[in-house]
């Protein structure tokens, strides 16, 4: 949120208490998210472009528009707006370290039993979490595109699912890279873009998912990445999301979650915490449906 964002109170368009429990209640119905009175003036800073952008001149009517079947576009921008994509490269490093140290010589050890490897980055953003972790596992384990090993990378917003697939950022966003993965598994695009390899992408599978619906994939994984994305979901919604993580984990497979987020609730009963923010599946305890 900038501070231009929620600097002023001046508003061309009228925006009601009930406009904006009506956008909040609509945001948790459909996506989870939580969006705390205190968020009007960013929810009317960011809708109001939206409403702008499509000549609608009023809450009320945009909310309208936004129940019309055929305005699921409509619908992606709006997520877009009250979400952000903000992500980088090796974000939270030792996350990566730990995925290396802790979970690579357990996936050697499944990979030479013939046993498929999983691994799942569940609000990915632009792609830069899913290369990392393709980087983290190749350099260990060089010939991971010809065993079983696959790298599952969704995002409810199918415009940044798009761009994550394309895998080409600005130059500047290569210095979270290690300088030996960027020459090793990037190459420049003049004049001033770096394109991942096509080794490291063919690691991982993108596709648009909504956390909030079915998952139609079995599991079980051997790490799962959901950072920076629950910290939009009420405490009930993100309870009910860390079992559901939980219960797609093989045991002793890792979690790891955003930075300012803490897994709570019934889940807690089957991820250890082994760190602050990262967490390995316990034995095979109780089991939470969807
Ligand atoms: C701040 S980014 C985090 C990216 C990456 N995980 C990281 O930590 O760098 C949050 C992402 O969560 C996605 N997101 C928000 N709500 C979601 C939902 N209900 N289902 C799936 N993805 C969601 C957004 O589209 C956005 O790309």
């Amino acid at each position: 949120m900038t501070h231009s964002e929620v600097g002023s109170t001046h508003r061309e368009i009228p925006f009601s208490d009930a406009d904006f429990r009506a956008i909040a209640d609509l945001a948790l119905a459909e996506f989870g998210l939580n969006l705390a009175e205190s968020k009007k003036p960013l929810v009317y800073s960011r809708l109001s472009k939206r409403l702008k952008a499509r000549h609608v001149p009023s809450f009320p009517l945009y909310l309208e528009l936004l129940e019309r079947k055929e305005e699921n576009e409509e619908r992606l921008e709006l997520i877009s707006a009250l979400t952000t994509n903000v992500t980088s490269f090796f974000r939270e490093k030792h996350h990566f370290d730990m995925l290396r140290d802790e979970r690579v010589p357990a996936i050697l050890e499944k990979i030479k039993a013939g046993q498929r490897i999983r691994i799942w980055s569940a609000g990915c953003s632009s792609g830069q979490e899913p290369y990392s972790i393709a980087m983290t596992i190749l350099d260990k384990i060089p010939d991971a595109a010809r065993q079983n090993v696959k790298i599952l990378a969704t995002d409810i917003d199918p415009k940044i699912v798009e761009r994550a697939r394309t895998g080409q950022y600005p130059e500047t966003e290569g210095t979270g890279i290690p300088p030996a993965f960027l020459q090793k598994w990037t190459k420049k695009v003049p004049p001033n873009e770096i394109r991942v390899s096509d080794e490291i992408r063919s690691l991982i599978t993108f596709a648009e998912l909504n956390l909030m619906s079915e998952w139609p994939f079995q599991g079980p994984f051997d790490a799962i990445f959901c950072r920076n994305v629950a910290i939009y979901f009420n405490q009930e919604t993100q309870q009910r999301l860390w079992s559901r993580f939980a219960e797609k984990l093989a045991p002793d497979a890792l979690f790891f979650i955003g930075h300012s987020e803490r897994v709570t609730g019934p889940a807690t009963q089957q991820l250890a915490a082994t760190g602050i923010t990262s967490y390995r599946k316990t034995g095979s305890a109780g089991r939470h449906a969807q």
